[in-house]
């Protein structure tokens, strides 16, 4: 006789990932529907059962065809919930967690009077340790199992948020910020000492667990030539690391580079000089980039992280994506929350705002198109479609549970829906962190409502 343990309250991660299973219905992507056939893309199981075990997940099928194989694993049984791969955030600054929302001005102002007061603090460990721990649970609440950070210029800062997610075993990739102009004295490092330090933590973190490193000038007009040349030393050492950056997020900052780079051909061509344009290099924003820039992004293999809610906050612009996507040069394109331009944590929010920002464009796309941009799409602009971003036997057991009755609206709303597709809309445009019932990270749920 089968044993199905429903299991209410999962509130304990790191029992040595255990054998576990959870049922409900599930959606995973395998291929990119932007240029596949959709329905030939997504897998999508009425009833699903997902085991996990050591971190793993190690079988998915229908619940018919594999609860009679689970006598002993204990299940939990999300009924009316979605099971997803876990949401990933492809670009967020996790020491900006204590500045979200402050009003007013546009991107370099913004940096001026915020960004760069905040930054400061995290020179302190304990500091950043508190931050750290905060961003990371409130990750967790909206369904975020892995992301891509930039920290502050303080190495200190980068053991504070590696060493928090290796106590969940989260797969995090993050950086120390480069920038030795054009910022506060107390926030510049030096290209030496950017290259010396990023080096020393590539060392110490890259490959350990599940952190990877990334190597983060924080955007052009922050560093000196010599500085951008070390730090592309640095990423030419170390092919398998990440590069993270900004791009075109701003006119006026496109005029700044412009100045301070009379040389260069443009914006991506001063990232490009310096070898920094390449594979597992992801830049953010990219709302302004010309065609010659997405064509040299798209032969170098570099992605863009599409930033709406921060691109809409700092009147950046609405970036493009199926211009992007063109088939004829197609980048790479990732969902980023890039708090704390970026207005919230929640990745159903930022999908939302992904879909006016195509409507402004004139070039909307599905929701299913969207659900496979927030989780697939990203891990492959990461080159992590290997390991995260969807729900197959040998994929690390990184999932997110979507209550699909999360509010009173949203309920009465879901009594109308009529398809996959237009559930998945509701819940994007109307769902936010209430949505979220639980987050798994490698097996272990790290969050429960
Ligand atoms: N460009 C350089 N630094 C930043 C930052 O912290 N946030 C945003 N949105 N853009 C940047
Ligand atoms: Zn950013």
């Amino acid at each position: 006789m089968q044993r199905v343990v429903v299991e209410e309250n999962l509130k304990e991660y790191g029992d040595q990932g255990e054998r576990r299973a959870i049922r409900g219905a599930l959606l995973t992507f395998h291929q990119d529907p932007f240029f596949y056939p959709l329905e030939e893309s997504y897998r999508y199981e009425s009833d699903a059962i997902v085991v996990m075990e050591g971190g793993m997940i190690v079988a998915v099928g229908s619940a018919d065809q594999l609860l009679p194989t689970l006598e002993n694993t204990p299940i939990t049984h999300y009924r009316d919930h979605l099971i997803l791969p876990g949401f990933i955030d492809s670009h967020v600054h996790y020491p900006q967690t204590e500045i979200i929302a402050s009003y007013g001005e546009q991107l370099i102002d913004w940096l001026n009077q915020y960004t760069f007061i905040a930054e400061q603090k995290f020179k302190d460990r304990t500091h950043a340790d508190q931050v750290a721990k905060r961003f990371l649970q409130e990750q967790h609440r909206n369904g975020v199992t892995s992301s891509t950070i930039f920290c502050t210029v303080f190495p200190e800062s980068v053991d504070a948020i590696f060493s928090e997610a290796e106590r969940y075993n989260m797969r995090v990739m993050a950086g120390k910020v480069c920038m030795d102009r054009n910022a506060p004295e107390a926030l510049l490092d030096t290209a030496q000492s950017a290259y010396d330090e990023s080096k020393a933590l590539i060392e110490k973190w890259h490959g350990r667990g599940r952190a990877e490193y990334v190597i983060t000038p924080r955007f052009a007009p922050t560093s000196t030539f010599e500085q951008l040349e070390m730090v592309g030393a640095l990423a030419a050492e170390y092919p398998d690391t990440l590069i993270q950056s900004h791009i075109s997020e701003n006119l006026d900052e496109i005029e700044w580079v412009r100045s301070l780079f009379p040389k260069a051909l443009d914006y991506a061509d001063v990232y490009d000089q310096y070898g920094l344009l390449r594979d597992r290099a992801i830049y953010g924003h990219g709302v302004h980039l010309t065609e010659r820039e997405l064509a040299i992004l798209h032969e170098r293999g570099a992605a863009v992280a599409h930033c709406p809610t921060s691109n809409f906050f700092l009147g950046s612009g609405a970036f493009n994506l199926q211009h992007a996507k063109a088939e004829a040069r197609p980048i790479k394109v990732g969902l980023g929350t890039d708090l704390g331009a970026g207005t919230s944590f929640s990745i159903l929010q930022t999908m939302n705002e992904a879909y006016k920002a195509a409507q402004l464009n004139g070039v909307p796309y599905s929701s299913l198109h969207t659900f496979y941009l927030a989780t697939r799409g990203t891990a492959e602009a990461l080159q992590l479609e290997e390991k995260i971003g969807s729900i197959t036997p040998g994929m690390e057991a990184d999932l997110t549970i979507l209550d699909l009755k999360s509010t009173p609206i949203i309920e009465y709303r879901m009594q109308s829906a009529s398809s996959l597709e237009e559930a998945l809309f509701i819940q994007m445009m109307m769902g936010d962190d209430r949505a979220i019932a639980a987050t798994y990270i490698a097996g272990e749920p790290v969050y429960t409502a």
